[in-house]
């Protein structure tokens, strides 16, 4: 079967789906304090989820990452995993993955490494119990650190993300640095983007350059670029004097989209071929019409022929441009 090439001639083998846009948080950056969620019905159900997956699989999909809203919320998710875990037993998916926001992961983490899950990506901004509590609204740390543990335990390899924000965590880099050491977490920081509203003067004083994260970490450390690539977008280095792999994810700084190769799928199968703009594929209806998966991968193949060169996100010239009015939780970033 022909793989899935885009216009600029980039394979998508990377599929993200967030599979609720429902949280137990409300970190400031991504949502408001007061969401309007999606009535349930419009949801994809579990059996709808797993056609659409299956279905970018046979169409070359390798890497499937499943997100939110927080992925672990949406009820019976677990046996969801458990239906892909056969792609990789049949070898057709390389990596069956998540990204969570690690609230959940006490209960969950035996049985997603049962599924076959080998790595968890868990959002933890600040190591300040008080901090995490105003940055997350709703979220306590030591149930957080308690679900790092158990996926630790439970043998998932956990990369920690942190959302790099100025006046916020910048005098936690080396605290995150070295409890990420201690711990044996890979740490990647990202660059905030503007998805959902917020004020243009909130969104440039949050907005903590990696390459200035970058320079204060070479103040202390020698780094070594690696060429190695996850799949993902971030760009990684070695610390010589820790050994430890740290990520950096430059939407705003180094523009990675050349090398795109993925596309989300909301939980209501609206397909976004790009992040950073508005350009969507309804496969909710195509899904929908028949039991049958041609008007389906139809539908998929139209869409990929459409995907954008890339976000057009800048804060440059003290202004953002490339804002999106739809939040993080909407595509699970
Ligand atoms: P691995 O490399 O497999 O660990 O995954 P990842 O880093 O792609 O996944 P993760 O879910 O941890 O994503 C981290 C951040 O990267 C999220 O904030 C995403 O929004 C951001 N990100 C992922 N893909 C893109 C992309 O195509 N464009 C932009 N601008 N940001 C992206
Ligand atoms: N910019 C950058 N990253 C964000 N995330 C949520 N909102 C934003 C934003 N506006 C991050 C979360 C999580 C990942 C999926 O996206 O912290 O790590
Ligand atoms: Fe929830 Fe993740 Fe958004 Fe925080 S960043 S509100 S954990 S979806």
């Amino acid at each position: 079967m022909a793989p899935l090439i885009d216009p600029f001639q980039r394979p998508i083998s990377y599929l993200r789906v967030s599979v609720t846009d429902r949280c137990d948080f409300r970190c400031t950056y991504c949502m408001a304090e007061h969401m309007q969620f999606l009535p349930k019905k419009d949801l994809l159900t579990l059996e709808e989820l797993d056609r659409l997956c299956s279905t970018f699989i046979r169409l070359g999909v390798e890497k499937l990452r499943i997100t939110g809203g927080e992925p672990l919320v949406r009820r019976d998710i677990l046996t969801f995993f458990q239906s892909m875990s056969r792609h990789l037993k049949s070898g057709a998916l390389r990596e069956l993955t998540l990204t969570t926001n690690g609230s959940q992961l006490a209960r969950f983490a035996g049985d997603l490494a049962a599924a076959g899950v080998r790595r968890v990506n868990v959002s933890l901004d600040t190591l300040d119990p008080k901090k995490f509590a105003d940055i997350t609204r709703w979220g306590r740390l030591p149930q957080v650190l308690e679900g790092i543990e158990a996926a630790t335990e439970a043998g998932l390899k956990v990369k920690i993300n942190a959302v790099a924000l100025k006046g916020f965590n910048e005098d936690e880099l080396f605290p995150l640095l070295d409890w990420c050491a201690a711990k044996g977490h890979d740490l990647t920081f990202i660059e905030v983007m503007p998805m959902g509203e917020m004020g243009e003067e909130m969104r440039l004083d949050q907005y903590w350059p990696l390459k200035d994260l970058r320079t204060r970490l070479a103040e202390r450390f020698t780094l070594t670029d690696l060429t190695e690539r996850t799949g993902g977008p971030a760009r990684y280095v070695r610390i010589g004097e820790t050994g430890q792999k740290v990520g950096f994810i430059t939407p705003l700084t180094h523009n990675f989209c050349e090398s795109c190769n993925r596309v989300r799928v909301t939980c209501t199968g609206e397909l976004f071929m790009c992040l950073g703009q508005e350009d969507k594929a309804d496969l909710r209806a195509p899904l929908r019409a028949s039991a049958d998966d041609a008007a389906l991968e139809q539908a998929i193949r139209a869409a990929i022929a459409l995907k954008p060169k890339g976000h057009d996100f800048d804060y440059s010239r003290q202004h953002v441009a490339g804002q999106m009015s739809r939040h993080m939780s909407h595509t699970g970033g």
